[in-house]
């Protein structure tokens, strides 16, 4: 018996892995294991024999069973330890050791813009890129056949051979975001909407994908005068200049009537992008008071309710901001240029704080 106890125990000890662990247990005390054959025996013997063999291989039995089930909960251990050192990592390494990541400047004057208008009120809305036809112009009072269609120069979607709904278009503004926020919302309403846009267009102020900021406030007294005040206050909080110089223009869109469109002084002189200053006027947005058939569109009654909208272009901004000359560049992808006019990736701007310093 203890020939067999030292056997089994010995091998259970030097057992290497789970596998092992099983011949053992199948060798010892599996149908055919040693231990079992020897308590068949039991039988053949006397009643005194068996006595004293009968609780002495019951013991072993249970010995071996305990020594397996502890072997192979110390493998588990063993093998979580492990895999533990193998995939360790330290946490607080820095993650760009070298050069950290920065914010490109269309995201950083995003950023800054939702900071100014959420302190007057309004809250961020959002919309598709690929658009239907409905929402990106039926809704905004641009029926089929009006010329600001093609004006727009818009990018149509595929549609399957057969398939004769008006294609998807890939937004070429984000006023459809103005109907889907009424649907959603009702009025009064605050909101704004920052996002890409897209136009067949390419030159020094165009690219095909830009970003504009999109506004709506309806409420039962909201007036052209609210609407100048607003784009004014923003200038000077987003420029952080107070002789920041706009031009409002007399102008039409189909969902808005009156219309304006808005310039800001700026200068080209010596092939750098100045604001403030300089006899060059930028446009950098179009507004007025939303056409009434446009809130009627929306779910709302243009009888009760009224109120401005306007569209700002982002990446304008951000050009005369920041005095990037160039719109193309913005979009090149060019790692020289995001390094010197990408901004911090933590420095989250406030109104408090200061937006871009
Ligand atoms: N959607 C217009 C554009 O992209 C801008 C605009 C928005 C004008 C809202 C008036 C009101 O040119």
């Amino acid at each position: 018996m203890d020939d067999l106890k030292g056997k089994y125990l010995g091998q259970i000890a030097d057992a290497a892995d789970e596998t092992a662990l099983e011949s053992i247990r199948l060798a010892a005390i599996g149908k055919k294991g040693e231990i079992s054959l020897k308590m068949r025996e039991l039988g053949r013997m006397t009643p005194e024999e068996r006595q004293v063999a009968g609780p002495a291989l019951n013991a072993l039995k249970d010995e071996i069973n305990s020594a397996l089930a502890a072997k192979k909960a110390a493998l588990g251990d063993a093998a979580l330890d492990e895999r533990l050192r193998g995939e360790w990592l330290d946490v607080t390494l820095p993650s760009r050791p070298r050069r950290a990541g920065t914010l490109h400047p269309v995201s950083q004057a995003g950023e800054e813009l939702t900071a100014i208008f959420a302190d007057m009120g309004f809250s961020v809305a959002e919309g598709p890129r690929i658009e239907t036809d409905w929402y990106n112009f039926d809704a905004l009072n641009i029926p089929g056949h009006h010329p600001a269609r093609a004006e727009m120069d818009t990018f149509y979607m595929h549609r399957a051979a057969g398939d004769n709904r008006p294609p998807n278009v890939l937004r070429t503004h984000t006023s459809p975001v103005q109907i889907r926020a009424m649907e959603a919302q009702g009025a009064p309403i605050r909101i704004i909407c920052p996002g890409g846009v897209y136009r067949a267009d390419y030159d020094q102020t165009h690219t095909p994908m830009f970003h504009q900021v999109e506004g709506l406030a309806l409420d039962t007294d909201i007036s052209m005068a609210n609407l100048k005040w607003v784009l004014e206050e923003f200038c000077r909080a987003f420029f952080e200049i107070d002789d920041v110089e706009l031009r409002f223009r007399a102008s039409h869109f189909p969902f808005t009537e009156p219309s304006a469109e808005v310039d800001i002084r700026c200068s080209w002189a010596g092939g750098a992008l100045r604001i403030g200053e300089g006899d060059d006027w930028m446009e950098i947005l179009g507004s007025g008071m939303v056409h009434p058939s446009v809130i009627a569109a929306g779910g709302i009654d243009p009888e009760v309710y009224q109120g401005f909208a306007f569209g700002i272009g982002i990446d304008r901004l951000a050009m005369l901001k920041y005095g990037i000359p160039d719109l193309r560049a913005f979009f090149d992808s060019d790692l020289r240029w995001l390094r010197h006019y990408g901004f911090a990736s933590l420095d989250v701007p406030t109104l408090r704080g200061g937006l871009s310093r």
